[in-house]
């Protein structure tokens, strides 16, 4: 993101308290108050009907498990949309693209998305025709809901959104960011020895270019070893489109 405008975040979920020990943490906390984010909880529930507030009913057809019911989904989305301009819908499921930097990328370009959390077995399918979201996994597991899934898109986003880290904005030396999808190099802070270890000599050197040299090595080494799928990967397009899958069942 390059503006400064505030992104924000509207969650549409049934258990909105999940958020707050998160939306307290300090780094939110500041970005909140700096007015660079804005996180709105929403209870789904608040649109159900009925004595029993009904959010989820059993599955057509049969089988285990509850299906989150089109109705309140829908209304709750559309109220939540009506208070303020429009942004992007974002449907936290095990059957969406899978979240890495670049869609993180993509998603903090957005400056409202509305992060849809689901239970149960899963959604009736008419919200998806009637709301055309982004489907999103943030991997190949599942969860009990879509809101810790959310909590990593928001912590994801925030960080691209200029001043937000406080500092010298390292999330652009991050593992992952930028061109160069490489893992970190080891890092160390005092003491100069523990229980034997010592940190490597040059790092103490105050010699730039070496140190430069062996993070450099260190980065290239590292991910060798522990992801090479990441060296093996062709430059990434943004425009491609291509990558996104969508698993058969789930
Ligand atoms: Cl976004 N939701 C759920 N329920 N499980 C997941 C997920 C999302 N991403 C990976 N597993």
């Amino acid at each position: 993101m390059e503006s400064t405008a505030t992104m924000r975040f509207d969650v549409l979920t049934l258990f909105p308290e999940m958020f707050s020990g998160y939306l307290g943490q300090s780094v939110l906390k500041r970005a909140i108050q700096a007015g660079l984010v804005e996180v709105h909880l929403h209870n789904i529930r608040d649109w159900a009907e009925g004595k029993h507030r009904q959010v989820d009913d059993r599955p057509y057809g049969g089988g285990p498990g509850m299906v989150l019911m089109v109705r309140p989904v829908v209304e709750a989305v559309e109220a939540v949309q009506a208070m303020g301009t429009p942004g992007r819908v974002v449907l936290l499921t095990p059957q969406g693209r899978r979240l890495d930097q670049r869609l993180v990328e993509e998603l903090g370009r957005q400056p409202r998305l509305l992060l849809l959390c689901g239970r149960y077995e899963g959604f009736d399918e008419r919200i998806r025709e009637i709301l055309d979201p982004l489907e999103v996994s943030i991997g190949d597991f599942v969860l009990n809901g879509g809101e810790v899934a959310a909590m990593v898109v928001i912590d994801t986003v925030i960080r691209l959104v200029p001043s937000v880290l406080g500092d010298e904005q390292s999330s652009q030396q991050d593992s992952f960011s930028g061109e160069e999808r490489r893992l970190e190099y080891p890092q160390y802070t005092r003491p100069p020895e523990y229980r034997g270890l010592a940190v490597p000599e040059v790092l103490l050197s105050g010699n730039h270019p070496a140190v430069a040299r062996w993070r450099e090595e260190q980065s290239r080494k590292r991910t060798q070893e522990r992801r090479a799928d990441l060296l093996a990967e062709p430059p990434r397009d943004i425009n491609d489109e291509s990558r996104q899958r969508r698993p058969a069942s789930n």
